[in-house]
């Protein structure tokens, strides 16, 4: 299986939004499909062409490349610094994308799915350049709303084209643009309409959100789409005149081939790419993006690879809602967000990975309120989770030679807890195969839960002065439970999971571990590691302290 997860833009640095909608689940899905025993490679890259990266670049003095260059590096740490555990991390300026986008379109292009057009673009007089997307702004003709953008309108989020803007202006000098005629090159996407539509009414892994999205667009009907623009910084149009670009809309998601590709090529077995891509093959794609760019996956690019024909179409789409930070839209432009960077400096990612999947369903809105965050991070991974571990240990540790006892034979309520436990391993197993990752990471805190009742029930400290064998017993059983935890919970805190499996003093790692051996016991007599609190609770001074670090100067 081949896991991607959306290209981000190499002109800012990523938020915890992005982390919620797109990296974090695919990371967790990618980890879980390991444990599965599939094979499988999670893959990104940055998406360095468009607009936004060019203005910036034009703002800033620069070139368009120098400021990829700076992103993609801060980008890429930023997410490997949450664990995202890509198998490559390419850039979408690596020669080989551009060579495959070109053959991309001269595919189509020869195929007759992309014409050639003369249409009026807006040309602004001062600057004599071309005003695509992001160099043009006005009012919306839909919504009215003044700052409505060449490409799209932030208010209402309808797709626009520069020349149905009212009002427009440059957005470098401000001018008042003319009207210029220029060749372009259109996508036939009209005549994918009936095709689109079957295959979203038909594809049963795809989820709701995606296909009701898209299947609506395709009632208000679909328009043939220009991919191409006029200036230089993208991949150029093969056999065309210099300063005609293919739109990056149309390269960035043939980056997820031609990133594949790469990460063949860097594996020293430059064909492996064609097992994840090539019709024929068993593979299955599926793609991690934000709700936003919906449009963009489940209608152009699957048209597009319907066009080509080489290619599979995605198996599924899995598209995350966004995250709102206390009740607010995040907004890099005002300032609104936490910056992944923000948050390291100060706390470890898994705290971080475990609340934005826990903090609502990925097809529901979310919201990280700090208040919540701390509340969360003491009621459940401190009480209930580190503590229950904690407890068993440190009885272990105390009474039992730092060595996993031997069990007796079980009783009725052990085997019961024992079976409950592998119970809840299938519901997660099958939660986590249809992508409901906030009800697998819940069931892998109620054996947790369960863990801790079982042990209150049982109190085996006060077992140790009456009936040694049975306390022994207990603390084996919990040592199962907290095996399983360590296991279930990999995908979603990896680092969290590697320590319970060091103070558990199992050999290997939990990575390795497949999910059908989660519930195997381990043998008794084993030393168990070092015993420490897995996470230690946060004081509400301390609470405040953070807080104040991670949003003061926000507004
Ligand atoms: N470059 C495109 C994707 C091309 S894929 C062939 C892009 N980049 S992005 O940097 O704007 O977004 C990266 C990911 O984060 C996307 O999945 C996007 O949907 C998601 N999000 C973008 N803004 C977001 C929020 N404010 N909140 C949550 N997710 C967000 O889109
Ligand atoms: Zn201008």
């Amino acid at each position: 299986m081949l896991i991607t997860a959306a290209l981000p833009y190499s002109n800012d640095r990523l938020h915890l939004g992005h982390l919620r909608s797109t990296y974090i689940p695919a990371d967790i899905y990618y980890r879980y499909l390991k444990k599965k025993g599939v094979k499988a490679i999670y893959i990104c890259a940055t998406d360095e062409h468009g607009t936004p990266i060019a203005v910036k670049a034009e703002r800033e003095g620069v070139s368009p490349k120098q400021i990829a260059d700076y992103y993609h590096k801060l980008i890429r740490e930023d997410l490997e610094g949450v664990e995202c555990s890509f198998s490559f991390f390419s850039r979408t300026t690596d020669p080989l994308h551009y060579q495959v986008t070109q053959s991309f379109f001269l595919k189509l292009l020869q195929s007759g799915y992309i014409y050639e057009q003369e249409i009026e673009q807006l040309k602004c007089p001062k600057c004599n350049r071309f005003l695509p997307d992001r160099y043009v702004e006005g009012t919306c003709p839909h919504c009215g709303y003044e700052g409505a953008r060449g490409d799209a309108c932030e208010s209402c989020g309808r797709y626009l084209r520069p020349t149905e803007l009212i009002n427009p202006h440059c957005t470098i000098c401000g001018s008042k643009p003319i009207l210029v005629k220029s060749k372009h090159w259109f996508f036939k996407l009209s005549a994918f309409q009936d095709r689109l539509r079957e295959w979203l009414t038909n594809n049963k892994s795809l989820p709701d959100n995606v296909k009701n999205y898209a299947l609506k667009w395709i009632e208000e009907g679909l328009r043939d789409w220009d991919i191409t623009r006029d200036m230089s910084w993208g991949v150029p149009i093969p056999q065309a005149e210099p300063n005609k670009v293919i739109y990056v809309w149309f390269d960035a998601p043939i980056g997820y081939i031609s990133s594949t590709m790469r990460w063949a090529i860097e594996n020293n077995s430059p064909d492996s790419w064609k097992d994840y891509w090539l019709r024929g093959s068993d593979a299955k794609v599926i793609h991690f993006i934000g709700k936003d760019i919906i449009y963009h996956h489940a209608l152009f690019w699957v048209a597009m690879l319907m066009a080509h024909g080489d290619f599979h179409l995605p198996h599924s789409i899995i598209a995350g809602e966004y995250l709102t930070l206390e009740g607010r839209k995040m907004s890099k432009s005002r300032g609104w967000y936490i910056g992944i960077a923000d948050y390291l400096k100060l706390m470890d990612p898994d705290p971080l990975r475990y609340y934005l999947i826990s903090a609502a369903p990925l097809d529901k809105d979310a919201d990280f309120s700090w208040e919540d965050f701390i509340r969360r991070y003491n009621d459940e991974l401190v009480d209930t989770l580190s503590n229950f571990i904690h407890r068993t240990l440190t009885l272990i540790e105390r009474s039992f030679n730092s060595t996993v006892p031997d069990p007796s034979e079980f009783s009725n309520i052990d085997e019961e807890v024992l079976n409950k436990v592998k119970q809840l391993t299938a519901l997660y197993d099958s939660a986590l195969s249809s992508y409901r990752f906030r009800d697998a990471l819940n069931l892998v805190m109620e054996i947790a839960h369960l863990g801790n009742k079982y042990l209150n029930e049982n109190a085996p400290w006060s077992l140790l002065k009456t009936d040694q064998e049975r306390a022994a017993t207990v603390l084996y059983v919990c040592v199962q439970m907290i095996k399983t935890i360590a296991s279930l919970i990999q995908p979603f805190m990896p680092s969290t999971s590697e320590r319970i499996w060091k103070l558990l003093g199992l050999e290997g790692s939990p990575e390795e571990e497949l999910l059908v051996d989660a519930c195997k016991p381990i043998p008794p007599g084993r030393k168990i590691g070092q015993v420490s609190p897995i996470f230690k609770r946060i004081s509400s001074e301390r609470a405040k302290e953070l807080k104040q670090m991670l949003l003061q100067h926000k507004s």
